[in-house]
């Protein structure tokens, strides 16, 4: 098949797939090409690192603040809008939210099974976030975050608390959860008396975000990273 042919089966229309072959978006077994007559098997064809075939789309963004972790939105960016085209054209959805302010790691996946395994507490896919708080952290504080935090409406599942600095005016540390209510580490920081001031996430399971992604970034997840998150889930069968 010709290479701008395969590239269209990416959801890029012809014209579009000659411009991405042209300004050297698609490869072929991983080596750029650039002549759009080239035949090529699609089951080789690359669009900006995104297999052309039909399978799942499995993405890491790096999340800047004042993104909405959505799909759309009239008003403002989503994370839909930092990937790339033929990504976007496959409508893959974000596992879990982060709040507006909240910076770091999204994965977005057309894998609906995956996505909702990863969010569910029953799979215990750990999530953690570096968060920068008011106040100066104490074992006191670490205990009661193993311990569980309660919060007006429910009891927070125990959390891993490592402070990495504290003095008096703020502290940074890193928070493991298994679970993601609507603003819960927010909220969790709020009861032990220490609001957050910054909050980033590093890590869902298996995926650490990519030093090499700058914020508004995104790369495909590697075969590595997708298999462990399956491992996570209890999906290696598939
Ligand atoms: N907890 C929060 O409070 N906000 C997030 O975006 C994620 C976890």
């Amino acid at each position: 098949m010709r290479l701008d042919r395969a590239a269209a089966l990416s959801g890029l229309t012809r014209a579009e797939a000659k411009r991405a072959v042209a300004s050297g978006r698609v490869r072929v077994k991983g080596a750029v090409i650039r002549d759009a007559a080239t035949q090529a098997d699609p089951a080789d064809v690359t669009v900006d690192g995104v297999p052309v075939q039909a399978g799942e789309v499995y993405m890491m963004v790096h999340k800047p603040a004042g993104v909405l972790t959505a799909t759309e939105d009239r008003r403002l960016p989503t994370v839909a809008d930092l990937l790339p085209e033929p990504v976007r054209k496959r409508n893959p959805g974000p596992v879990g939210r982060l709040d507006r302010d909240v910076t770091g790691l999204v994965i977005m996946t057309t894998d609906g099974q995956l996505a909702h395994r990863l969010i569910s507490p029953k799979w215990k896919a750990e999530k953690v976030y570096r968060a920068r708080c008011a106040g100066r952290l104490t074992e006191a504080d670490v205990a009661r975050f193993a311990g569980g935090v309660a919060l007006s409406d429910f009891t927070a599942k125990p959390a891993g608390l490592a402070v990495i600095a504290a003095d008096d005016a703020e502290s940074v540390a890193d928070v493991t959860l298994t679970e993601g209510k609507f603003h819960q580490v927010k909220r969790m920081f709020a009861a032990v008396g220490h609001p957050l001031i910054g909050l980033h996430r590093l890590r869902i399971g298996c995926v650490t975000l990519d030093d090499a992604l700058a914020p508004g970034e995104c790369r495909p997840l590697t075969e590595e990273e997708v298999a462990g998150l399956y491992r996570l889930c209890g999906m290696d069968d598939r």
